[in-house]
C-alpha cells in the first residue's frame, strides 16, 4: 500500500451524469484490476440509500457496454456508502464525517457543478475534512476565462492548499498523452530534430463526428474553445512542446509543461477562425441566434530557442468527417533533388503522427522513390499500440487511481491553467464572426488560411473504420 493511499473515496454528485458515464464504471474497473483499496461514499441530494446506489451503479456500469463480472460487481457494491444531502447544508458534511468514521485520509471527488464548488470545499473544511493536507479533486471547467479563473481559485484557496487541489483533464490520463513525452524524450532519433531546425509546423486535430446533441444547455454559452482548446489541445501541445522535465516527481513535469505555456505569445484574434455547423441553432438549450463555435483553428507561436518561428496549429470540431485526435510534426521542405533526373517532383516533407483518439498509435511519413514504375510518393509506417499491448485503462480510470495513491503528476496546477486563460484570452475578447460549415465537412473555409503558406491542414489520419 503506497504511503499515500487514501482510506476512502468521497463522491459528491455520483447520481449525476458524469458518474453514470464514466466514474462508476473506472472504479468498478479498478476493483477489477485489484487496485480500489477502499471505501467508495457518494453524496448527492437524491433521497437515495445505498441500495439504491448500488443498483443504480450496476445499471450505469451495464449501460456503457462494460461485460459484468458480478463477484467482482458484488466486491466493488460492498464497498459503496450513501449519504444523502443538500450541499449547502451544514449538517450533510456532518453526516460525511460519520460515514467515514475512523478513516483519516479521504479523498474527495466533487463532480459538481463549478459554482458549488467552494461551497463544498467550504463544507468540508468547517466539518475539519480537509485540514490536514486531504485531496480534493475538481473538474473542468476552471473559470470561464483569466478572470473567473483566479477568482475560483481565490476561492478555494481560502478553505485547501494548492497541493491538495488535483484538478482532471482526462487527456492527461490518455495512454497517447504518455506515449509522446516517452517517444519525444527516449529516441536519440526524435529528440535532436524536435526543434525548429528540422519541424516546419506542428499541427494538433481533434475530429469528433458527432454534435452538441443534448448538451445545448451546456455547450452554447461554452463553445469549442473553452470547451476543449484551453484545457485538452493545450495539454497536448505542451507534450508535443515542452522541455523535458528536469527531475522526477509531479512538481518536475508540472514545472516543465507551464515553462512552455509560459513562452506561448498572447493569441492573435487574426490567426483564428471560428465555424458553426448548420443545424446547430435548432438543439435544445441552444439559443436561435447563437454566435457559439462548435468549430475552432488557431495558430500559436512558442518563444523560445527551440520552437521560435514554428507555427502551432490547432483546429476542433464537431460533426465533422471522423472522431480522430492527433499531433503531427511536420518537417521542413527538402530541397529539390537535381540528382534524381527522372522526376520533376518535389520530395515531400516528412512527418510524425502521434494519434491520440480513438485508438493511441504512430505513424511516420516518408518520401520513398519505390519502384521504378510507381516512382516516388509518400509512404506510411504505421504503428498502433492496441495491436501490441492489449487494453488500456480508461483516463478517468488513470486519473482516480493517481488521485488515490496521491500522484499529483497528471493533473493540472492553478500557474498553468491560468497561463492557458491568458494564451486564448485575446480570442475570447474580440472573437471573429462564425462562418457555417455543412455537417460532415472539415470545418469553416477560413480555417484554410492559416494553414495556407504551411502546405495546408494534413490529415488527419483516419481509422479504417471512419
Ligand atoms: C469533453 C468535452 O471534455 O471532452 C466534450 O466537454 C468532448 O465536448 C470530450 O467531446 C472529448 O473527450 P474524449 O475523450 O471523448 O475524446
Amino acid at each position: 500500500m503506497s504511503p499515500n493511499q487514501a482510506d476512502a473515496l468521497v463522491v459528491f454528485g455520483i447520481t449525476g451524469d458524469l458518474a453514470r458515464k464514466m466514474t462508476l464504471r473506472s472504479l468498478y474497473r479498478l476493483e477489477r484490476r485489484g487496485l480500489l483499496d477502499c471505501r467508495v461514499i457518494g453524496v448527492a441530494a437524491e433521497n437515495w440509500d445505498v441500495e439504491h446506489l448500488r443498483r443504480h451503479a450496476h445499471d450505469a456500469i451495464a449501460a456503457t457496454g462494460e461485460t459484468i463480472d458480478e463477484k467482482v460487481f458484488d466486491r466493488f457494491a460492498s464497498r459503496l456508502g450513501y449519504v444523502s444531502g443538500n450541499f449547502t447544508d451544514a449538517q450533510t458534511y456532518q453526516r460525511v464525517k460519520e460515514a467515514l468514521g475512523d478513516a483519516r485520509d479521504p479523498v474527495f471527488y466533487l463532480e459538481i457543478p463549478p459554482s458549488l464548488f467552494a461551497r463544498v470545499v467550504e463544507g468540508l473544511a468547517a466539518a475539519q475534512l480537509v485540514s490536514s493536507g486531504q485531496r480534493v479533486v475538481i473538474e473542468k471547467p476552471f473559470g470561464h476565462d483569466l478572470a473567473s479563473a483566479r477568482a475560483l481559485a481565490a476561492d478555494l484557496h481560502k478553505y485547501v492548499a494548492e497541493s491538495q487541489l488535483y484538478r482532471i483533464d482526462h487527456f492527461l490520463g490518455k495512454m497517447g498523452f504518455e506515449e509522446i513525452l516517452y517517444l519525444r524524450f527516449a529516441n536519440a532519433m526524435l529528440e535532436p530534430a524536435w526543434n525548429r531546425n528540422h519541424l516546419a509546423s506542428v499541427q494538433i486535430t481533434m475530429a469528433e463526428d458527432f454534435g452538441v446533441e443534448d448538451r445545448g444547455h451546456f455547450y452554447d454559452p461554452v463553445g469549442a474553445l473553452r470547451d476543449v482548446v484551453v484545457n485538452h489541445l493545450m495539454q497536448l501541445l505542451a507534450a508535443a512542446a515542452m522541455e523535458p522535465p528536469a527531475g522526477r516527481g509531479a512538481e518536475a513535469l508540472r514545472d516543465a509543461k507551464v515553462a512552455v505555456f509560459k513562452a506561448v505569445a498572447d493569441a492573435d484574434p487574426a490567426r483564428y477562425a471560428r465555424g458553426q455547423y448548420n443545424g446547430y441553432r435548432s438543439i435544445d438549450g441552444v439559443a436561435s441566434d447563437s454566435e457559439t463555435e462548435t468549430y475552432a483553428a488557431l495558430r500559436l507561436e512558442i518563444n523560445s530557442w527551440r520552437w521560435a518561428g514554428v507555427p502551432f496549429f490547432i483546429r476542433t470540431g464537431k460533426r465533422l468527417p471522423a472522431r480522430e485526435t492527433e499531433v503531427r510534426a511536420v518537417f521542413r521542405q527538402p530541397p529539390n533533388l537535381a540528382f534524381l533526373e527522372r522526376t520533376k517532383r518535389l520530395p515531400q516533407p516528412s512527418q510524425m503522427v502521434f494519434k491520440i483518439d480513438p485508438n493511441t498509435g504512430i505513424r511516420i511519413i516518408l518520401d520513398a522513390h519505390r519502384a521504378d514504375r510507381a516512382g516516388p510518393a509518400e509512404i506510411e509506417l504505421d504503428m498502433t499500440f492496441a495491436a501490441e499491448g492489449g487494453e488500456d485503462p480508461t483516463p478517468y480510470e488513470v486519473l482516480l487511481h493517481a488521485a488515490l495513491i496521491g500522484d499529483s503528476r497528471n493533473f493540472t496546477r492553478q500557474d498553468g491553467v491560468e497561463e492557458t486563460w491568458r494564451i486564448v484570452q485575446p480570442l475570447l475578447d474580440a472573437p471573429p464572426p462564425v462562418e457555417p460549415y455543412a455537417p460532415g465537412s472539415w470545418g469553416p473555409s477560413d480555417a484554410e488560411r492559416l494553414t495556407k503558406s504551411y502546405g495546408g491542414w494534413r490529415g488527419p489520419w483516419l481509422s479504417p473504420d471512419s
